[in-house]
């Protein structure tokens, strides 16, 4: 995503002007309120609203979790949100940030954070979901502590790959291997939702560890309701400005050699455990693999 303003000065002059967002973004909160672009889910008596909705707080005990989704429905765009994860003791707790389409074949983009007991560290998986399969997990150790800071996490779309950052690092790439044969999202509008929710039967340790109650509520902490998408109904096969928008242009159609190098770091350093190279699961490596540098 090396900006090189040469055709459609304008367009790319915006583009700049977005990535310097995106950069800016990344670092400092921007205050978005979570009611501009957010509506609890379920169990909205567990959502707790600080400094004017500026900041919001989930909280789970052992009678429910809970949960927020975005208003809009979006085919592609940039999504992040600023969150500090369940400090002390947050083993069998799992914090989601993901996107969705709603259908029964759906798409799906996620970002799952698996707790664990106090001082040990935190799991971030991700997926992809294409047609309704996933099977895509990845696994990272985090270079920081999650529950101390707000840390941004966000997702770029476009029709080109779906980017996975942590702060403005990379730390994943699914890109558009159509040609491979491999379903890609496009036609499905999602929606951004994010929850936390018990999940011990498998979160820590594979479900060894379980959820100690007497420590509930448990409590993650949300800022920066940040989307910038192409809004589209739940039906729309296309989003009407496609091509037009900022991430659809040249230098967000892949990362940058500095990107790269910042994503094989994380590969090299954190990763616990990738699908593309767990030959027991997958005696053929899957076809996005190879695209994605992940083998
Ligand atoms: C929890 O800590 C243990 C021990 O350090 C580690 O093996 C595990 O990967 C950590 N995370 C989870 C979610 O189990």
């Amino acid at each position: 995503m090396g900006v090189h303003c040469t055709r459609m000065l304008y367009i790319c002059l915006f583009g700049l002007f977005f990535k310097t967002i995106i950069g800016g973004a990344l670092r400092k909160p921007i205050d978005v309120p979570f009611h501009r672009n957010y509506v609890p889910t379920w169990a909205a008596e567990h959502i707790k609203y600080l400094n004017s909705g500026n900041e919001v707080q989930l909280y789970l005990d052992k009678y429910s979790g809970t949960g927020f989704q975005s208003k809009g429905t979006y085919l592609f765009g940039h999504f992040s949100m600023q969150m500090k994860l369940v400090p002390g003791d947050s083993a069998g707790t799992v914090t989601a940030f993901y996107l969705s389409s709603t259908n029964s074949e759906h798409d799906e983009i996620d970002f799952e954070f698996l707790g664990n007991r106090t001082g040990q560290p935190y799991i971030l998986q991700t997926n992809v979901f294409t047609g309704g399969k996933g099977d895509r997990e990845q696994r990272i150790y985090l270079w920081f502590d999650p529950t101390r800071d707000y840390h941004s996490y966000s997702v770029l779309w476009n029709m080109y790959l779906i980017a996975f950052f942590v702060d403005d690092v990379p730390i994943r790439v699914f890109k558009n291997s159509k040609d491979l044969g491999v379903r890609y999202p496009f036609n499905q509008p999602m929606k951004i939702y994010n929850s936390l929710w018990n999940a011990d039967d498998w979160a820590t340790r594979g479900g060894l560890e379980k959820t100690d109650w007497s420590k509930a509520p448990f409590v993650a902490s949300y800022r920066s309701f940040h989307i910038d998408g192409c809004e589209a109904s739940v039906e729309a096969k296309y989003c009407a400005t496609q091509g037009m928008r900022w991430w659809d242009q040249k230098e967000f159609q892949d990362l940058d050699g500095p990107q790269y190098r910042s994503l094989s770091w994380v590969r090299q350093k954190y990763t616990i455990y990738n699908y593309c190279t767990d030959r027991s699961r997958y005696s053929v490596v899957p076809p996005e693999c190879h695209r994605d540098h992940d083998v």
